[in-house]
């Protein structure tokens, strides 16, 4: 292969207006401050407006501000990737949304179904397409409005307080600039634990892999699978997460994938400027930072503001890292994430 390498050409993200702090969601559901701020480092978050904004119109705002410090118009762009576990229609993607809302070309316009890994394996597929010449100004966009569809009564508590709204998009250009661009990336997963976080109905199993039938009616011959009554009267169309096992997971991908990519580019932990992970749970960015002893000045959090933004949060947290000046040309930053799937994987590049 070529030197080419790909460069973040130019990012931006959105969050919406609307805070909603701890002790807002404490109206609504039997929670409190202590117990959400001790267990994840959420202080707040924000809601998109409902009927006004959804997850393509934020992922729309993030990229304006990402062509814009690109410099690149709607005619630049040459391929769209949207990574989001809450799109606005169940299809067809946010993908084609965002082509048509920022009047793009008659481009390739793909989502990526990744969750919390959504922006990793999107700058991944984009690195592959960049190297290979194949675009040259690919948009990729992560957003999420979890507040559209997560239980906001007491039943809901251990999954709604966690998540946010927002969106965060990067341009990716080539580069053959030596010290610029992505230098390794790599993707995992393990569906043993599809089940353990997933957000499964609507969806066609039939309970075929949870052996849950209950909600769905053996009588009927067609249909009825994706939604029924049932479902919604026992609240089997929200999340469902077992917090304490993603946790024990995600401490030890998160490690694991993040020594992948720097032995992947011959780097030690030491040389590292910058770990941008997935704003899961603070508490996790936390166990991993003690775990690879890394100084507090080198890891860039923020979901106590924003809380979990899943597929938007990486960019969110590049971009803000970036605007505080945190992040400089030249440094090297790796960005990572573990999540439902599960999926985990993680990008170095230099900035
Ligand atoms: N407020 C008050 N009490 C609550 C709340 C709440 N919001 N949620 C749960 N509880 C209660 C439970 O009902 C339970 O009560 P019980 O003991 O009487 O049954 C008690 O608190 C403890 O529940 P656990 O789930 O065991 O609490 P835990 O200490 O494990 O913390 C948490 C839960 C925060 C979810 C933790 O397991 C965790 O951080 N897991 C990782 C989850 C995560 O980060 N997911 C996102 C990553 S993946 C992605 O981004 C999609």
């Amino acid at each position: 292969m070529s030197d080419i390498k790909t460069k973040i050409a130019g990012i931006g993200y959105y969050v919406p207006e609307n805070v909603v702090t701890n002790f807002d969601l404490m109206e609504v559901m039997d929670t409190s401050d202590e117990w959400i701020e001790t267990r994840t480092g959420i202080k707040e978050r924000r809601y998109a407006t409902r009927m006004k904004e959804t997850t393509a119109t934020m992922g729309v705002k993030a990229a304006k501000i990402a062509m814009e410090r690109a410099g690149v118009g709607p005619e630049d762009i040459d391929f769209v990737i949207f990574a989001t576990l809450s799109p606005d229609y169940y299809f067809p993607g946010c993908g084609v949304l965002v082509q048509r809302e920022l009047g793009l070309g008659k481009i390739g316009a793909l989502d990526v179904r990744n969750q919390c890994s959504g922006f990793i394996y999107g700058m991944s597929i984009a690195d592959q397409f960049i190297r290979t010449g194949t675009y040259k100004n690919i948009l990729l966009v992560g957003g999420e409005m979890h507040s559209a569809g997560i239980d906001f009564s007491t039943r809901g508590r251990g999954v709604t307080v966690i998540f946010g709204d927002g969106a965060g998009a990067v341009v990716l250009q080539p580069t053959t600039e030596e010290n610029k661009g992505i230098l390794t990336s790599n993707l995992h997963s393990d569906g043993r634990y599809a089940e353990k976080l997933a957000f499964m109905n609507p969806g066609s199993h039939g309970g075929v892999f949870t052996g849950k039938t209950d909600i769905f009616d053996e009588e009927e011959k067609y249909g009825k699978l994706m939604v029924n009554d049932k479902m919604v009267e026992e609240g089997d169309h929200y999340p469902n997460m077992e917090g304490p096992f993603v946790f024990k997971n995600a401490v030890r991908r998160f490690p694991e994938t993040i020594c992948e990519s720097l032995e992947a580019a011959g780097y030690e932990l030491q040389d590292l400027d910058m770990l941008i992970p997935h704003q899961a749970n603070l508490r996790i960015s936390q166990f991993v930072q003690k775990m690879l002893e890394i100084p507090d000045e080198k890891v860039y959090n923020n979901i106590q503001k924003y809380g979990n933004t899943t597929a938007a949060s990486i960019p969110i947290a590049l971009c803000e890292a970036w605007e505080k000046g945190k992040i400089k040309d030249g440094d090297l930053v790796c960005l990572a994430a573990f999540g439902s799937g599960f999926t985990w994987g993680s990008v170095l590049l230099r900035w």
